[in-house]
Parts: C-alpha cells; sequence; structure tokens
C-alpha cells in the first residue's frame, strides 16, 4: 500500500519514511499542502500521515480536501502536543486517529495497521454496494442496436452531471427504467429516487404530495406531512408522465426550479430542494405547449438533456435479446423447465410492430412462459395478435360479379387505410406512417396521389 507523509521537518519525513518502508509499504514525501493535494490527485495513496502544522496550506484545509476528493482516505494526524485541540478538531473533520509529538515508533507502526485496515473495509464495502447498484444500473436495460446504444452513451454522459433531464418516449419503451439507471450512475446512487405518479390527480393532493403540508393547513391535514422533494432530499425525484400535471401545479413548480427551495403547505419554514429531477412524458410536450396546456418555460427548465426512447419495431434487432431474457426470467420464477424460442416464434416477435413495446413483449413471454409445458416456446404459445400478420386480420375482399379495375379497387382500399390511421393518430402524419409502416415522405406523395388532406379529415 502507499502511504503519503506530509511533513516540512527533514528529520521527520526520514523518521516516518523508514517507519513506512520497515512495514512493507511505499512512502510518498510531501513538504507542503499544496504539494500533497498535488500528489493525492495524482497518486493512489491509502493513507495520509499529515503534520497539521505546515507552513502555506494547513494540514486542516489539506485534511477537508483531500477528504472531499476521496471520503474513503484515511488521514493520521501528527501534531505537536501543545496543539492538542487542532488534534481533536481534525478527528471531527473525519481524520482517523492522532498521534501527539514526540511518538513512540510503536504507536505509528499500530496506527497505521488500524488505519489500512479501515481503508480495506471500506473499499470492500463500497466494491459491495456498487455490485447492488449494477442491479440497477444498465444491465438491466437490454439492447445492442445502435438507437439503444446511443440512450446508454447519453445516460453516461448525463448521469454524472446535475442538470435535468427529459426523458421521451412511447409507453413500455423503458423510461422509467432510464431514470432509475441515471440515478443509480449518479453522485446522488446513495441517495433516495422518489417517483411522483403525476396521473391524473387533482392541483391540491398533487401539491400536498410534492410539497407536504402542515397539520391545520386543510380540512383532513390532521398532521404534519412530509412532501415527496422533502423525501427525496439528496437524491432524485421522478416526474412520471410530466405532461399530465395541471398548470397551477406547474407554476409552482417551476419556482421551485427556479429558487431551490419551497414550502409545505400552509408552512412559514422555507426548505431547500436539494434533489435532480428527472421527467418522463410519453405525450408530444411541444404540441402541449403550442396548445397552451403545458408551460413553455418549465418545459424548457425540464428539458436540458432530452432523452428520446426508440419504440421497439425501430429496433427489431433487440427483441431476440429481449425475448431470451424474459425467458429465462420467468421460467425461474415459475419453476418451468422451458429454455428456448422456436425459429418460428422468433420471427413472428420479430415481425410485430409491438405497439405497446418492451412492456407488451415481456407481457407476451410471461403469458407463453406460464402456459408452457414443455422446454420450447413455439408460436402456439403465443398470443393471437402476434401470431396473425396484420393483413389477415383485414376484411376478406370481395368480387363483384361484374369485375372491377384492380387498380382502382386497391387505390380506394389503400385511401381507407391511409384515412384510417391518420384519423387515429389524431391527424399526425408522423404517427401514421409509423402505423402502416411507410416512410413519412411515402406517406405524403401516397396522400398527393390519392387526394387526401389533413384538414379534411375533421369533417
Ligand atoms: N431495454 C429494456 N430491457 C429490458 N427490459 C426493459 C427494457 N425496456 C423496458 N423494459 C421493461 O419493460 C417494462 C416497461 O418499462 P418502463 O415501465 O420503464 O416503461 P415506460 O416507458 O415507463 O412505460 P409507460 O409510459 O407505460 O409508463 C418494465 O418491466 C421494464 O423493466
Ligand atoms: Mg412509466
Amino acid at each position: 500500500m502507499s502511504i503519503l507523509i506530509v511533513d516540512d521537518e527533514e528529520v521527520l519525513q526520514d523518521v516516518l519514511g523508514a517507519l513506512v518502508r520497515e512495514e512493507g509499504h511505499e512512502a510518498i514525501a510531501a513538504r507542503t499542502g499544496e504539494e500533497a493535494l498535488a500528489l493525492l490527485e495524482r497518486e493512489e495513496v491509502d493513507l495520509v500521515l499529515l503534520d497539521l502544522m505546515l507552513p502555506g496550506l494547513s494540514g486542516m484545509e489539506v485534511l477537508r480536501q483531500a477528504r472531499e476528493q476521496d471520503p474513503d482516505l484515511v488521514v493520521v494526524v501528527i501534531t505537536a502536543f501543545s496543539s492538542i485541540e487542532g488534534a481533536i478538531d481534525a478527528m471531527k473533520k473525519g481524520a482517523f486517529h492522532y498521534i501527539p509529538k514526540p511518538f513512540k515508533n510503536e504507536e505509528v507502526r499500530l496506527t497505521i495497521r488500524k488505519g489500512l485496515e479501515r481503508r480495506q473495509l471500506k473499499a470492500e464495502n463500497r466494491a459491495l454496494k456498487e455490485q447492488l447498484h449494477g442491479r440497477f444500473g444498465f444491465d438491466r436495460i437490454i439492447g445492442k442496436s445502435k438507437p439503444i446504444q446511443q440512450v446508454f452513451d447519453l445516460i453516461r454522459l448525463a448521469a454524472p452531471s446535475k442538470s435535468n433531464i427529459l426523458i421521451l418516449g412511447d409507453s413500455g419503451t423503458g423510461k422509467e427504467l432510464v431514470a432509475k439507471a441515471i440515478h443509480h450512475n449518479s453522485k446522488r446512487r446513495n441517495g433516495p429516487f422518489v417517483t411522483v405518479n403525476s396521473g391524473s390527480m387533482p392541483a391540491d393532493l398533487l401539491e400536498s404530495n410534492l410539497f407536504g403540508h402542515v397539520k391545520g393547513s386543510f380540512t383532513g391535514a390532521i398532521s404534519n406531512k412530509k412532501g415527496l422533494f422533502e423525501l427525496a432530499t439528496g437524491g432524485s425525484i421522478f416526474f412520471d408522465e410530466i405532461g399530465n400535471i395541471p398548470l397551477e401545479t406547474q407554476a409552482k413548480l417551476l419556482r421551485v426550479i427556479q429558487e431551490k427551495e419551497f414550502m409545505r403547505l400552509g408552512g412559514v419554514e422555507v426548505l431547500k430542494a436539494e434533489v435532480r429531477i428527472i421527467a418522463a412524458t410519453n405525450a408530444n410536450l411541444e404540441d402541449l405547449v403550442e396548445r397552451g396546456a403545458f408551460r413553455e418555460d418549465l418545459y424548457y427548465r425540464l428539458n436540458v438533456i432530452t432523452i428520446s426512447l426508440p419504440p421497439l419495431r425501430k429496433r427489431a434487432e433487440d427483441i431476440p435479446l429481449i425475448a431470451n431474457h424474459f425467458l429465462n426470467t420467468y421460467a425461474r420464477e415459475n419453476e418451468k423447465p422451458i429454455r428456448e424460442i422456436a425459429s418460428g416464434a422468433m420471427q413472428l416477435l420479430m415481425d410485430y410492430h409491438w405497439p405497446g413495446n418492451v412492456r407488451e413483449l415481456e407481457n407476451a413471454v410471461e403469458r407463453a412462459v406460464v402456459l408452457s409445458t414443455g422446454s420450447i416456446l413455439d408460436v402456439d404459445l403465443l398470443p393471437q395478435t402476434v401470431r396473425q400478420p396484420t393483413e389477415l386480420q383485414l376484411p376478406a375482399a370481395m368480387l363483384p360479379s361484374n369485375g372491377l379495375s384492380l387498380k382502382d379497387a386497391v387505390s380506394a382500399y389503400e385511401r381507407q387505410l391511409i384515412v384510417k390511421a391518420l384519423q387515429a393518430s389524431g391527424g399526425v402524419q408522423k404517427k401514421a406512417a409509423e402505423l402502416l409502416n411507410v416512410k413519412p415522405t411515402t406517406l405524403h406523395e401516397m396522400m398527393k396521389r390519392l387526394a387526401i388532406s389533413v384538414e379534411s379529415l375533421a369533417s
């Protein structure tokens, strides 16, 4: 292990250096506090022997900065007997132990041994914790496709920052999973992760949930209650379905983000909002802003970093990976011998358009596992919707006895389907194109050819 000796006296450097080497460790010397901090930044150091009386930067300041850099660092303070008060102060600031000068060599040896033991324990604890976090980290988000790899890159970049994050994506694409991954890969990972289900709660109830209330602030407030912002202190607060938050609550939320403080309902005490905000929605917030249903200023505050999750059908190559993952998970959970997905069944899984995304796939696999008796998941275990390609669900074609123009009939049918798709997607051509599995430009051309205008749909 390596031990940094911070002392401006040459004699003490020599004595302590010899002791450290006799114990089988590497000794690094620093004569000033500045030099010590620079070394700590560069070198892997396990323990510091620190003289509190230094020229320039004080030993106490070195202690503070060193522990800030590495909270596991073990610092042993060495100080003249006359300044024992400083030593006690140092203990309060996180020093492991203090040794008064003049010291006995044996005392130094013993303290080094104990200090290094502590260091090792801390390192082990940290490793265990990190293993635990791993389970909530990236490895729960499965996928190797380019779009999902881009999401991983963004999470990696965004997680350590302090910025608010907005996660966009259709239902079941993994927004909540990503929000948790961000939290567990951030500096706040040891703090709480609190979810706000903005759902369809009335404003006053939502606000009492968010900010808490004091006893008697409204009928039913029979005691003081902490709000979610308070519970999330030091961690992250996740606003699921942020688009559903009533306008009046949006105004309050904006104020909390800007001022980083809030009050409980009916309270007078100003509380610090020491949280990171992660929000998610499957609505088009820009549309909501345009329609006046979402505050533009709040939108910009939340949308510092955007992570967009692609629908599952846009990353079909992830489907086998995800399907097999859930197959194993649910087989274990249900103690079933099923281990494999037949190639025909896999093909159907890959061809299906998954409007409910990963959640729908997960449900389909879970259902198949529960119903299964053998070791292979085959077509018969898949839900009807997945088994029947969409065209088979279309009504049977009728041929008039006197025949027809195939071209006109196909055009008329195309027209009907395009109009249906546009109606189903509220006139949003991009969405309609997805439903029809064509490029937006293709849809646009078809609409022109068939003289379909979005305006005419409303009637
Ligand atoms: N890439 C993925 N790998 C593994 N599991 C996933 C992945 N994406 C989503 N899931 C799983 O799919 C389910 C739905 O995910 P999640 O709840 O995060 O979606 P969501 O976007 O929040 O959906 P909604 O908008 O309906 O709330 C969860 O069980 C989640 O664990
Ligand atoms: Mg969700």
